[in-house]
């Protein structure tokens, strides 16, 4: 159990400057998830802190105790990856037990321990079998009990869940979380999979090019995002935004055409508006609604998304509505009802104002 602080970590591939001065303090027992797009220096931070890749400038702290100079052996991390990584002539007991045998645990009790484990992730009736023997969720659940039996400080995984097929990986999701909140162990877990962020997270931490941009609950990220990035990253379906201007406290919409809205703002430098799917009604066509026709429907059992163009470059607007709306001709001009209340406000730098 442990905390865990980086202190103006930055990491540079040559000239590519990967971590930005990232800053971040995880409370002992906490479920971290970092989240972000391909390529925004995820796996990077998680190695830096596992100790198997060095950094070139900053600290990090596992307990209070600075490790920026330790070997991942002397950090007492362990680490997960997507590719499981087991040895395949092994069986599921050997694998799970591997690294406590070369270090010089005794037979018996390393045979508890591995029974301890597999009990945990209910893979005691498969001990003998080899890793070619096993489903991907249960091979994954082997990667994770050889990350378990070591008692590790803290899990850091890194895109675990990403080789599974779509039903798998919820079912290993909430198996990854039934574990954390069984044994409460500091937790590091990387994925680009905002629905996994917001659904394990007690704490999300968005990286964008190396750069923390907002960390918070996910109710948090949600509700009040910080800029437009994190608005349209974090929730689905996609946040609708849109460039904007401000005149005379009315906000009128810039694409090939131009729409002037009857909503009004006093944040005068607007530059681009947001509302969310929820947020955005049919209606009669009127003046100062926003119009255009529905394109298609995707009926998703509990709900349908309703994607409508209004003209404005190629960007549809998504609406969100119950199973059981009526859907109107496709043929019909529709209005679109949003609320001011309901709008996200941002400046030219993307930065939220309301
Ligand atoms: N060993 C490496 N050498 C050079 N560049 C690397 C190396 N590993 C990663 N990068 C670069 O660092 C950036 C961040 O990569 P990574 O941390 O793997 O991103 P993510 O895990 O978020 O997809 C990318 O631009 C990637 O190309
Ligand atoms: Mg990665």
């Amino acid at each position: 159990m442990s905390s865990i602080n980086l202190n103006n970590v930055s990491k540079w591939y040559g000239n590519n400057h990967v971590i930005k001065d990232a800053n971040l303090d995880i409370d002992d027992g906490e479920f971290i998830v970092l989240v972000g797009p391909s390529g925004c220096g995820k796996s990077t931070l998680l190695r830096i802190i596992s100790g198997l890749e060095d950094l070139d400038n900053g600290k990090i702290f596992i307990n209070s105790i600075d490790v920026t100079d330790k070997i991942p052996s002397e950090r007492g991390l362990s680490m997960v990856f997507q590719s499981y990584a087991l040895y395949p002539h092994m069986n599921v007991s050997e694998n799970i037990g591997f690294s406590l045998k070369t270090s010089g645990e005794n037979k018996e009790m390393l045979k508890n321990k591995i029974d301890n484990v597999a009990e945990i992730l209910k893979l005691d009736k498969l001990l003998h079998r080899l890793p070619k023997e096993l489903s991907g969720g249960q091979r994954q659940r082997v990667a994770i009990g050889r990350a378990i039996i070591r008692q590790p400080k803290a899990f850091l995984f890194d895109e675990p869940l990403s080789n599974l097929d779509a039903s798998l990986r919820v079912e290993m999701r909430l198996e990854i979380s039934r574990l954390h909140k069984q044994l409460g162990i500091t937790t590091i877990y990387v994925t680009h999979d905002q629905v996994e962020a917001m659904t394990l997270a007690d704490k999300i931490v968005v990286i964008n090019e190396g750069e923390i941009i907002q960390v918070g609950t996910p109710q948090e990220l949600y509700n009040y995002p910080k800029n437009l990035f994190v608005a349209e990253f974090i929730g689905t379906p996609k946040m609708n935004t849109m460039k904007c201007y401000v005149k005379k406290n009315v906000i009128h919409i810039v694409g090939n055409i131009e729409i002037k809205t009857s909503i009004k703002t006093h944040h005068k430098n607007t530059k681009y508006f947001g509302f969310r799917a929820d947020r955005v009604k049919m209606c009669e066509k009127q003046k100062g609604s926003l119009t255009g026709y529905i394109k298609f429907v995707e009926y998703l059992g509990s709900e349908q998304y309703i994607y409508v163009d209004c003209g404005i470059n190629e960007s549809l607007i998504v609406l969100k509505e119950e199973p059981d709306y009526k859907i109107p001709s496709l043929k019909k001009e529709i209005g679109l009802k949003i609320l001011a209340k309901d709008l996200y406000l941002f400046d030219k730098n993307g930065n939220v104002l309301n």
